[in-house]
């Protein structure tokens, strides 16, 4: 099921006026930054969980047979590692086009790694979006990314490379790698 945030995320005028902006990223963001930045650093945000809670429609998976993508889920006390990056305006036409299946942009707090913090956007899909899948036993979660695959490739990609990039960065996501370990199950 498709639901297009575009127009919503077009309506977001939390930074108009604004040359640059840092957009945080914590899913596929990290290890495919396909737009042009001006620069990129380490970072966190509080208060938010990553969660294989989103079903991908139009990446991962099909109309029929969704994959699951990550979202973030309110989560109080803790931090979710990720990478920043300053971009201009423009880029985030491609990055909502990208992302329209159930991402809005939301205003928040970046902690860099190296000290300081700025405002800025992340996607999130919410719960109430129509391509929401929500919480699943984290074996079921890697039973369903193993058999799933759309346009952007294998779910099981997607998974994998975001495992990898998280492993090179030195983050921990004892969410990640669990559905990743579970996923040599099948
Ligand atoms: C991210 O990597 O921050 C991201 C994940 C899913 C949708 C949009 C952005």
């Amino acid at each position: 099921m498709s639901h297009n945030t575009i127009a919503i995320n077009q309506r977001m005028d939390k930074f108009d006026g604004h040359h640059r902006v840092w957009l945080f990223g914590y899913g596929s963001l990290i290890f495919k930054a396909d737009f042009p930045f001006i620069e990129r650093r380490l970072a966190s945000i509080e208060g938010w969980s990553r969660r294989f809670w989103q079903g991908s429609h139009d990446h991962r998976g099909t109309e029929t047979a969704p994959g699951r993508v990550l979202t973030l889920t309110p989560d109080p006390g803790a931090v979710c590692a990720g990478m920043a990056y300053l971009i201009t305006p423009e880029v985030f036409a491609h990055l909502d086009h990208r992302e329209k299946n159930g991402y809005l942009r939301l205003a928040v707090n970046i902690n860099f790694d190296d000290g300081d913090s700025e405002e800025g956007l992340v996607y999130i899909a919410t719960d109430d979006n129509a391509a929401y899948l929500g919480e699943a036993p984290e074996r079921d979660i890697a039973r369903q990314i193993a058999a799933s695959a759309g346009p952007s490739g294998p779910n099981r990609d997607y998974l994998t490379n975001l495992a990898d990039a998280l492993r090179s960065l030195g983050k921990d996501d004892p969410h990640v790698f669990a559905v990743e370990r579970h996923l040599a199950e099948f």
